[in-house]
């Protein structure tokens, strides 16, 4: 099949490209590299470089005529969600409804958004949170997001096309850029390769639930080819807090290093997992990756990419 994928230069959504893109399906890459790298690039996939609220999204799509299109290209940082929520808006709103446009006028079959279990939820009080329970987001990222499943809900049901949010958990693993402003394990592994101690915003007792890249992946391609729609969770079920991710992360990169402690960010939640039924039934999915098997794979990665002599 003829599949776009936007965001397909950064971390998750260039695993999917790579796993796409062996199952035979032409691939294009739509990515404006911002956070993105060219080295992620599957040189199989087609590549446009371009934003994804550009005005140019439209033709550009048309010219493909995608029948799938997954969106991860975002903005993800909630911190900075809240600093500039016009630019958060800009990219994660009209970049989405471009790309809806566009889809429409290709007659697409699916579209697929990266959605957000932790951000969407907002200091839910029952953990693991299902997807029934009234998504009230703490930061304009998890508003942006909650926005784009209805925008997509909405053109569900006035005859559109079917789409499915998957509402993520805390993905880790090969490829995270620990350069971001996201994701405490690549961050973390970042510093301890420069010798510095890993940084805890707040008391580390907040909880994440953390989810490997390739079991994250296989819900992405269920997604596709299972005729499910609506938001479904993707996650482990299980928290972990940082303080217990932080020991685990320094055991498996051989580091001795203790964390420093920064005062928390603003518009974080305190607790965060997710249920997974509803993917169990309508993916047929769920994890098979446990957290100290990830974190061996993701930190052997990075020792490869960084040549770190052991
Ligand atoms: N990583 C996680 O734990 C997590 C959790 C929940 C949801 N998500 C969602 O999954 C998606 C992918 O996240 P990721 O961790 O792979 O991030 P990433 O930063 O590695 O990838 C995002 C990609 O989108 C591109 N991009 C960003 N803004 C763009 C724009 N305006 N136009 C075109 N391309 C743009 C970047 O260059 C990058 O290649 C995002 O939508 C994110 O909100 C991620």
């Amino acid at each position: 099949m003829k599949i776009l994928v936007t965001g397909g230069a950064g971390f998750i959504g260039s695993h999917v490209v790579d796993a796409l893109v062996a199952r035979k399906h032409r691939v294009t890459v739509l990515d404006n590299l911002s956070t993105g790298k060219r080295t992620n690039l599957n040189p199989q996939a087609g590549f446009i470089k371009m934003d994804v609220a550009s005005p140019l999204v439209g033709s550009a799509t048309k010219r493909l005529k995608p029948e799938i299109i997954f969106h991860f290209a975002a903005q993800k940082d909630p911190r900075l969600s809240v600093l500039d929520p016009v630019a958060d808006a800009k990219t994660n709103v009209i970049g989405l409804l471009r790309l809806v446009k566009a889809g429409l006028e290709c007659r697409i079959r699916k579209f697929i958004l990266a959605s957000t279990g932790g951000a969407i939820y907002g200091g839910a009080n029952k953990i693991p949170t299902p997807e029934t329970y009234p998504a009230h987001p703490l930061s304009p990222y998890g508003v942006s997001k909650l926005a784009s499943e209805h925008y997509l809900h909405s053109y569900r049901h006035a005859g559109g096309f079917p789409s499915v949010s998957l509402r993520l958990a805390n993905v880790y693993g090969p490829r995270q850029n620990p350069k971001s402003e996201a994701g405490a394990i690549a961050i973390w592994l970042g510093r301890m390769a420069r010798g510095q101690r890993p940084v805890i915003f707040g008391d580390g007792r907040q909880t994440r639930d953390f989810v490997y890249i390739d079991d994250v992946v296989r819900a992405f391609l269920s997604a596709m080819s299972k005729p499910a729609t609506g938001v479904i969770n993707v996650g482990t079920s299980k928290e972990t807090d940082l303080n217990t991710l932080c020991g685990k992360v320094a055991r498996a990169f051989g580091s001795t290093q203790r964390p420093v402690y920064a005062p928390s960010k603003i518009g974080e939640e305190h607790r965060s997992a997710v249920a997974i039924r509803l993917a169990r039934e309508e993916l047929g999915w769920k994890p098979t990756t446990v957290l100290d098997d990830g974190l061996r794979r993701t930190v052997r990665w990075f020792h490869e990419q960084h040549k770190i002599k052991r």
